[in-house]
C-alpha cells in the first residue's frame, strides 16, 4: 500500500480504497466477515487502486478493519503463485451522533503540506470532506496519489471521508479513468451519504464552461450529465424517507465543488436554467442548512440573497477554500446546535464564521 486506506462514505456503504505499487489481491476483514475486491467473482490484481465495499453498519459496529494483501508472483491460468498474506489492522471511529467535527478541503491542486497543516490547526475531526480539484489535473496518473496522501495524513484510515469531484479532475489522459481511482455510486460522481446525524448530497457540476469551449477540445460532454443529476435530485426527493427524512437525521448539507447558484462572468455563466432548477428543488424540499463549495479560491459566506446568490440559493453557501503557493485555507465545522464554523489557514490564522 502506498498510503493508509481512505474510508469513503457513499450511500449506505464505505468504499475502502488504497493505491498500491505492486499487483496484489486485496480484501478487508471486519466484524467477522470478509469483503473482497472482486468483479463477478474474480479477484482484481491488475489495478493501481483497490476498492472494497463494506456496509456502514458492519464497520461502525466493529470499530476496526484488517486490510489483507497478497502480492502476485505469477497469475498464470493454473496454480497461480502469490506471496504470503500481509495483514494490517486499522482502528475506525464512525461519525458520532452529536457534535461531529468536520474539516472541508478543496482546491489543493496537488499541494499536500499546506492543506494538511491547515487541517491540523482545526484539530481533531470525525469526518473529512474533500471537495474537488485535489489533484491539479488528471493528465498524470500519479496525481491521484495526492488524494490518498492527504487522506492518510488527515485521517490515517481511522475516520470516514466524503469525496466530491472538481472540474480540474476532468482534464487530461486519465480523467476518463477517475471512477477507478475515486469513490462513486455505480460509476456516478453524484450521490447521497449519511454519517452520524448528518445527511448530505454530493452534486457535480462537471466543467465550468460550455462543452464547446476550445479549452476542452471536444473532450467533455457535461450538459447531459447535469440533466441526469436533475433526475437524480428528483429521485432523492421521492425517496426522502430513506434519505434526508430518515430517522436520526438532524443536519442536512449539500457538497458541490462549484457554487452553482453564483453566476460568474462569461465564459463561466453557463447552465442557469439547470442550476436554478437544482436550487429550487433543494430549497423547496431538502431544506439544507449549508452548501459547502470551493472552486473560486476564496473564503466567503453567502447567506440567502447575499453576494454570491444569483440563482436563488437554497441555504447559506460557504466558499471554504483558498490556495496560494505554499499556503492553503480550509473550513472547519462543528455540527452542534447551532452549527459552528471557522476558516483555518496554514499560516495559523483562524477566523470564526458568523452563521
Ligand atoms: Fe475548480
Amino acid at each position: 500500500m502506498k498510503t493508509a486506506p481512505a474510508v469513503f462514505a457513499v450511500g449506505k456503504e464505505y468504499q475502502i480504497m488504497v493505491p498500491v505499487s505492486e499487483n496484489s489481491l486485496f480484501w478487508i476483514e471486519t466484524g467477522g466477515e470478509s469483503f473482497y475486491d472482486e468483479q463477478n467473482g474474480i479477484m482484481r490484481s491488475i489495478c493501481s487502486t483497490h476498492r472494497v465495499k463494506v456496509p456502514m453498519e458492519v464497520l461502525d459496529k466493529a470499530g476496526e478493519y484488517t486490510v489483507c494483501e497478497r502480492e502476485i508472483i505469477d497469475r498464470k491460468p493454473y496454480f497461480p503463485e502469490t506471496k504470503e498474506t500481509k495483514r494490517t489492522t486499522f482502528k475506525f471511529k464512525p461519525v458520532p451522533q452529536k457534535n461531529a467535527r468536520v474539516y472541508h478541503i478543496a482546491d489543493t491542486h496537488n499541494q499536500i503540506v499546506a492543506p494538511t497543516v491547515a487541517a491540523g490547526i482545526f484539530g481533531k475531526i470525525d469526518l473529512l470532506i474533500m471537495n474537488g480539484d485535489i489533484p491539479d489535473h488528471s493528465g498524470d496518473i500519479s496525481n491521484y496519489d495526492t488524494i490518498y496522501k492527504i487522506a492518510d495524513i488527515v485521517t490515517g484510515g481511522h475516520i470516514p471521508i466524503v469525496f466530491s469531484r472538481g472540474n480540474h479532475d476532468m482534464r487530461g489522459y486519465y480523467a476518463e479513468l477517475i471512477a477507478e481511482h475515486t469513490p462513486n455510486y455505480n460509476g456516478n460522481t453524484y450521490y447521497s451519504f449519511r454519517v452520524g446525524n448528518v445527511w448530505g448530497l454530493v452534486l457535480d457540476c462537471g466543467e465550468d464552461k460550455d462543452d464547446s469551449h476550445s479549452e476542452y477540445g471536444f473532450t467533455v460532454s457535461c450538459h447531459k450529465f447535469r440533466e441526469r443529476q436533475t433526475d437524480f435530485i428528483k429521485r432523492i426527493i421521492e425517496n426522502k424517507k430513506e434519505e434526508y427524512k430518515a430517522k436520526g437525521v438532524e443536519h442536512r448539507i449539500i457538497v458541490c465543488h462549484n457554487p452553482f447558484t453564483y453566476v460568474m462572468k462569461p465564459p463561466f455563466d453557463i447552465e442557469k436554467e439547470i442550476y436554478s432548477e437544482w436550487a429550487k428543488l433543494i430549497k423547496d424540499n431538502i431544506k439544507p442548512e449549508l452548501m459547502l463549495c470551493g472552486h473560486i479560491h476564496r473564503l466567503a459566506v453567502s447567506k440567502i440573497g447575499g453576494e454570491f446568490d444569483s440563482l436563488g440559493q437554497p441555504c447559506t453557501v460557504i466558499l471554504g477554500s483558498d490556495v496560494k503557493e505554499n499556503f492553503h485555507s480550509g473550513l472547519g465545522i462543528v455540527f452542534s446546535d447551532p452549527i459552528e464554523a471557522e476558516f483555518c489557514s496554514s499560516d495559523g490564522t483562524v477566523t470564526q464564521i458568523d452563521l
